[in-house]
């Protein structure tokens, strides 16, 4: 009876895997996959079960999935290879006969407007398609994507974005995680519809405050025509394609759409959120 993890050596899948084990799962009866099992030998180390689990791989996925009753499925990095992946991954679920898939998608995937949406909104259409047991964990964005940045915000003194006036709930990956264990542990959330985000949501001009009270320094929201974010994040030095994706997510900001206020996050996880000067805060160090 086991818990597979699918992208374990991701950020959000090893905070899952800590998590289960935080909440006494015995190690053997966790499986963690990735590409590469040398990216999470660490876990091997410590009892848990290591297996290859490539989506584009099908023949990976019969191996990887065999003997799971739970299963995680971490949306995966290519925004263009996304759907085609997932559907993979849950035909090799339905096929190794699980009790229950959890997958990992966006804010208002029904109904939001975005690139991202869309490739999160089709997953969750094909798992109703198959008629598996599915909970859907719609997180919002993470506080990282924030606090990763503050060197770069640091230096230039401006937090730069096509958010507007929209408001984000932003909360912690390890909550996220820490969410995604209980719903793996826990009777009750096949059919569920879950949308995570922080206790506090913030616009971007509120990340500019919060950064300016915990360095002291001045810190203005610069707001930009999605198009200049877009290029702003190339010059940067991002691909143009995923810079493309991130300005289109920051209009889907300014429209709400990476808000939400239904506390499912704080309920599932049974503590309130991590706040955004606790992360701002805990980078800083
Ligand atoms: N909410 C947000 O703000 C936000 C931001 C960024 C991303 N995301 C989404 O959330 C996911 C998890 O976030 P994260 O921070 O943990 O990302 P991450 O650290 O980049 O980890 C991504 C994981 O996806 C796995 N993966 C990629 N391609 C795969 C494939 N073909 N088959 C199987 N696994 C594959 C990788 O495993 P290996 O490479 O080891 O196989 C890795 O473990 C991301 O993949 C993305 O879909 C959300």
């Amino acid at each position: 009876m086991s818990i597979v993890v699918t992208g374990a050596s991701g950020q959000l899948g090893r905070l899952t895997v800590e998590a289960l084990l935080d909440r006494g799962v015995p190690a053997p009866d966790i499986v963690a996959t990735s590409r590469d099992v040398a990216r999470i030998k660490e876990f091997a180390d410590r009892g848990v079960v290591v297996r290859r689990a490539d989506f584009a791989d099908p023949d990976s996925l019969e191996a990887a999935f065999e003997g799971a009753d739970k299963l995680l499925l971490i949306s995966t990095t290519t925004v263009d290879e996304r759907v085609a992946n997932h559907r993979r991954a849950i035909d090799a679920a339905v096929a190794a006969g699980v009790s229950l898939v959890a997958y990992t998608s966006m804010a208002h995937a029904d109904t939001a407007t975005t690139i991202l949406a869309a490739t999160h909104r089709a997953t969750e259409e094909y798992l109703r398609r198959r008629a598996v047991p599915s909970v859907l964990l719609r997180n919002s964005w993470y506080l990282e994507n924030y606090t990763g940045q503050l060197p770069l915000v640091l230096n230039s003194g401006s937090v730069a974005g096509a958010a507007g006036q929209g408001r984000i709930s932003a909360a912690a990956r390890a909550d996220y995680a820490e969410a995604a264990a209980v719903v793996l542990t826990t009777e009750g959330h096949a059919g569920k519809v879950y949308e995570l985000g922080g206790d506090e949501a913030f616009t971007l001009a509120g990340l500019a405050t919060a950064i300016s009270a915990a360095t002291g320094r001045q810190i203005t929201y610069t707001h930009l025509p999605a198009d200049e974010f877009a290029h702003a994040l190339t010059g940067a030095g991002l691909p143009a394609e995923l810079a493309h994706v991130l300005a289109d997510a920051d209009l889907g900001m300014s429209r709400g759409e990476l808000f939400t206020a239904s506390g499912d996050l704080r309920r599932l996880i049974g503590h309130p959120t991590t706040p955004l000067a606790d992360a701002i805060a805990e980078a800083l160090r």
